[in-house]
């Protein structure tokens, strides 16, 4: 037996047609997993979906919002339906709200508002998800288990306050709930973290390039506290989410895995 092998696994990946959440979904993808693709936009879930099936593997499109329970557990009902379980989840929906940035403006002139779209887009964006599918995982019990990996963001980043205590927030629930699932489901329902530094996306892209194509300050100074001297691909998270979603990871609960170049354990010095 292959400790890797996650061969017909079932994944939903939120924001599964964004940079990260389409090539972790094409990573599983290609390793045999069959995946849901869920996100607002139905034409963009559909095509994502679509190329994950000219790859030879499994797809479906899930149109849902990741904050709004009740479509949440509508979708959950289409994988059910369609593959009969859910094994692996993936909160890949979220990001930064432009509003809520302090760049230009004191931290105390930030909308409340915005300060609400921010929490609930990448609190809420995976907590409820998580309520969605992991209580299918856990009443499916034993057998091809559920493992759940928010990204999670642990070091203060000038201008984002919002998005860093939404982050923080997630880190805590990976903890919290990898405990109270151990508890009571044993190895069935891990809940794990990969930690990611800086990789070029659609939701950094217009703060980390110059409109000249170079790097802006804000990436400059990033760089210099990258002990590897260069943002990651996204490709490079493939590695350790398939790991964790495999059974060579079954004690491996309530994690958060740096996956950085070194940016989180560099004093700057
Ligand atoms: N890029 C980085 O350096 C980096 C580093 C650490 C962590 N992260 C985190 O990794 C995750 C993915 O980021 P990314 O860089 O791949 O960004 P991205 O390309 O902008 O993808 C974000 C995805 O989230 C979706 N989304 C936003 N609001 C949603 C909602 N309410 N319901 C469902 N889906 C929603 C977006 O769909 P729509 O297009 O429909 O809005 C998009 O597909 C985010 O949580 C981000 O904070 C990124």
């Amino acid at each position: 037996m292959n400790p890797f092998d996650i061969t017909d696994r079932v994944a939903v990946v939120t924001g599964g047609y964004g940079v990260i959440g389409s090539v972790l979904g094409r990573g599983l993808a290609a390793a045999g997993v069959r995946v849901a693709v869920l996100g607002r936009r139905s034409d963009a879930a559909n095509a994502e979906a679509e190329a994950i099936r000219a790859s030879g593997a499994d797809a479906l499109a899930l149109v849902a919002d990741a904050t709004d329970m009740d479509q949440l557990r509508a979708a959950r009902e289409e994988v059910l339906s369609a593959w009969g379980r859910v094994d692996i989840l993936i909160n890949a929906a979220g990001g930064n709200v432009s509003r809520a940035r302090s760049d230009t403006i004191s931290v105390f002139e930030i909308p409340p508002d915005a300060f609400d779209e921010v929490l609930r887009l990448n609190l809420h964006g995976t907590v409820l998800p998580t309520m969605a599918f992991a209580e299918q995982m856990a009443k499916q019990g034993r057998g091809p288990s559920g493992r759940i990996s928010p990204m999670a963001a642990v070091r203060a980043l000038s201008g984002v306050m919002g998005y860093s205590v939404a982050k923080a927030g997630i880190d805590n629930f990976t903890r919290w709930l990898a405990t109270d699932m151990a508890r009571r489901h044993g190895d069935a329902v891990r809940i794990n973290a990969i930690a990611p530094g800086f990789f070029i996306t659609t939701q950094n892209r217009n703060v980390l390039v110059a409109g000249d194509g170079g790097h802006t300050d804000r990436a400059r100074k990033i760089l210099s506290q990258t002990p590897m001297g260069r943002f990651g691909r996204p490709e490079e998270l493939v590695g350790a989410v398939h790991w964790l979603c495999s059974d060579a990871a079954s004690f491996v609960t309530g994690a958060v895995i740096p996956i950085d170049g070194g940016f989180s354990v560099f004093s700057g010095v």
